[in-house]
């Protein structure tokens, strides 16, 4: 829908309004020859409104950059690309970049959960993060890396070590997670996937992931469909992990939904109002439970969080799950912390 909005606004005289506005923001992807990396990095330059918001494309990765980027430039939009390999290397790829996209790091394999991934994907977003609270402090960070629930603490502990972390600009890409909702539930309902919407709310990974299937607009589930199809979700991942074989976790579908809220982003950054999306965001909500970040739908301005939704009515199987989810949380976070301390 994302894509289609772009393409929507079209000018009296039939040209495209994006046409005519020339991008100005730099957004850096770290971890740019990965399997997210690259379609995450095509969908950016190739997206056919990118070039009203987008003028910079930088690729950043420990390697081959160099292809990923030859073969990009030769798409032919106004968005330029360039790339920087290796850590000797960030500090050319952040400077002056608005926002930071972060998929570095290691993907799940069979059996695996997105917690076993903490030991070498934590290092990877704390040594990331600090090249951006050294270079671009005022850029905006969407850390996809898992485990998020984690990383995004890290990232935060990073920033705020070095005096430059602001919580309107950090968040923990969850859009995944709606995304598959959206198709799960529709497929289910007799629906069409693009016209469903589902909240998920909490945070990325199994029990933290709360589907709300009590109020999808126009949907009525059974309890059983609601019981298999929350359960589909929190693990929709583990879907792609087996039927991948031991070749990667999900990356098409995590490079359109990283796309979407990129490119969300860039359009509120720019000064259009009224642009929601989930994220797992540094959230007063559950503060009181130990709970510092939490993901519900989010308003996007021009510094990043313009304001944090709230959680919204439950039903009751729905307030069992937000207790399996808070529990969860409360370890994964401090996991984040206490590593980045
Ligand atoms: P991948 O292994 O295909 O790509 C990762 C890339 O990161 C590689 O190109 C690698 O060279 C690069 N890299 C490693 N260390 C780096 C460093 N220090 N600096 C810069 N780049 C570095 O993995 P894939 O499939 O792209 O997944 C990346 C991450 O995204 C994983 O942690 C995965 O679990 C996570 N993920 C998150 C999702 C979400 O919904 N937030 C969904 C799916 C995956």
């Amino acid at each position: 829908m994302w894509f289609c909005r772009a393409l929507r606004r079209v000018a009296p005289n039939g040209s495209r309004t994006y046409a005519t506005q020339i991008g100005d923001k730099k957004v850096a992807v770290l971890g740019a020859a990965g399997g997210i990396g690259q379609p995450l990095s095509l969908l950016l330059k190739s997206h056919p409104g990118a070039s009203s918001f987008l003028s910079h494309l930088s690729l950043y990765d420990v390697v081959n950059t160099p292809g990923v980027a030859a073969d990009l430039s030769h798409i032919n939009t106004s968005v330029k690309c360039t790339h920087h390999t290796g850590s000797d290397a960030l500090p050319a790829a952040l400077d002056g970049a608005d926002v930071v996209v972060i998929p570095a790091g290691v993907p799940r394999k069979p059996g695996m959960s997105r917690q076993d991934l903490f030991n070498t994907n934590a290092s990877i977003v704390q040594q990331l993060t600090a090249g951006i609270a050294s270079t671009c402090p005022q850029a905006q960070v969407l850390v996809i890396s898992n485990p998020v629930n984690s990383t995004v603490p890290i990232a935060a502990e990073t920033l705020k070590k070095a005096g430059v972390y602001d919580r309107r600009r950090l968040f923990g890409v969850t859009t995944l997670d709606l995304v598959r909702a959206s198709c799960f539930v529709a497929e289910a309902a007799g629906k069409r996937p693009e016209n469903v919407h589902v909240d998920v709310l909490g945070g990325h990974s199994g029990k933290t992931i709360l589907p709300v299937l009590s109020r999808v607009p126009g949907v009525q589930l059974t309890k059983e469909q609601v019981e298999k199809l929350t359960n589909r979700i929190q693990f929709g991942g583990d879907e792609v992990v087996k039927a991948k074989d031991g070749l990667g976790s999900a990356t098409l579908s995590m490079a359109y939904a990283g796309a979407r809220f990129t490119l969300n982003l860039l359009r509120a950054l720019k000064g259009e109002s009224g642009i929601t999306e989930a994220a797992f965001v540094e959230s007063d909500i559950f503060k009181k439970d130990g709970v510092d970040y939490f993901s519900t739908q989010i308003t996007l301005g021009r510094q990043g969080v313009e304001s944090v939704g709230e959680v919204g009515p439950l039903d009751e199987y729905e307030q069992g799950l937000l207790k399996d989810a808070l529990e969860d949380l409360k370890i994964n976070i401090k996991a984040g912390v206490d590593f980045a301390k």
